[in-house]
């Protein structure tokens, strides 16, 4: 079965650590809505001059613009031999949106992961994340730190805080998700897709729980 793959959960659930890891083990792309809206916002394009308030204050982008962005991405050839979807869809208008674009190119989702994590986690990792601004790379001070403090282990860079991690916005976030885009599990349970996991556990668990239930699947 093709590896096409939706990634949901809560900010800071580990949804991009594990997209990274899948797309190292199965060589298809990950896509992230937050990872390409970032890099609009760094260039200061249209796009990124549009959704920057909204990110920065914890809302979500309005659909239309992220669903055109998917929209584009998909009909991209890398995309043949599976993806990963990670923040999209958010809302159920983007899941609707998402059933069309993907069945005027022909293509069926085959697992919707959904990371489950507690509050007093969420936070903990958010507080705790770094990212390497030149290559993307994603670190915790604690629990995945980088062998040389505040450096990128990959690109050598200077690790940074995402604006969107202080402490108001991280709770705008969580009460985003929980009225916009939580309501996707009983969307994606209804077709038979989703996969819950214990997002809690660490790292090296969750991987492997991914890998048995893709190779079940
Ligand atoms: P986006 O970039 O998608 O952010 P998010 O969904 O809030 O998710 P995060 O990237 O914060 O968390 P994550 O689950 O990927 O966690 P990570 O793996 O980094 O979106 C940002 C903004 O863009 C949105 O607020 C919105 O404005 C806009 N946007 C994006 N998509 C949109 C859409 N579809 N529609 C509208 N607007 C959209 O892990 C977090 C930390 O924990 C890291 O430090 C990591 O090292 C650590 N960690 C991860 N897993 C574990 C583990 N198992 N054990 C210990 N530590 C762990």
């Amino acid at each position: 079965m093709g590896k096409n793959i939706i990634l949901l959960g809560a900010p800071g659930a580990g949804k991009g650590t594990h997209a990274t890891f899948l797309k190292e083990k199965y060589q298809i792309p990950h896509i992230s809505t937050g990872d390409i809206l970032r890099s609009h916002l760094g260039r200061a394009t249209e796009l990124g001059k549009k959704a920057k308030s909204y990110m920065e204050s914890g809302q979500l982008v309005p659909d239309q613009l992220v669903i055109d962005m998917v929209a584009d991405r998909l009909k991209e050839r890398d995309v043949q031999n599976g993806f990963i979807l990670d923040g999209f869809p958010r809302t159920v208008e983007q899941a609707k949106a998402l059933d069309q674009i993907l069945s005027d190119l022909k293509i069926n989702i085959n697992f919707a992961f959904d990371f489950d994590a507690s509050e007093d986690v969420i936070v903990e990792r958010l507080s705790g994340r770094r990212s390497c601004p030149k290559c993307g790379a994603v670190y915790h001070v604690r629990n995945i730190p980088p062998k040389k403090q505040g450096i990128c282990d990959k690109c050598g860079a200077a690790l940074t805080q995402r604006k969107d991690d202080e402490e108001a916005t991280v709770r705008k976030r969580l009460e985003v998700y929980r009225k916009q885009t939580a309501p996707l599990i009983d969307f994606y349970t209804k077709r038979n897709l989703l996969h819950k996991l214990d997002a809690n556990l660490n790292v090296e668990t969750l991987q492997k729980e991914l890998a048995k239930r893709l190779a079940s699947g």
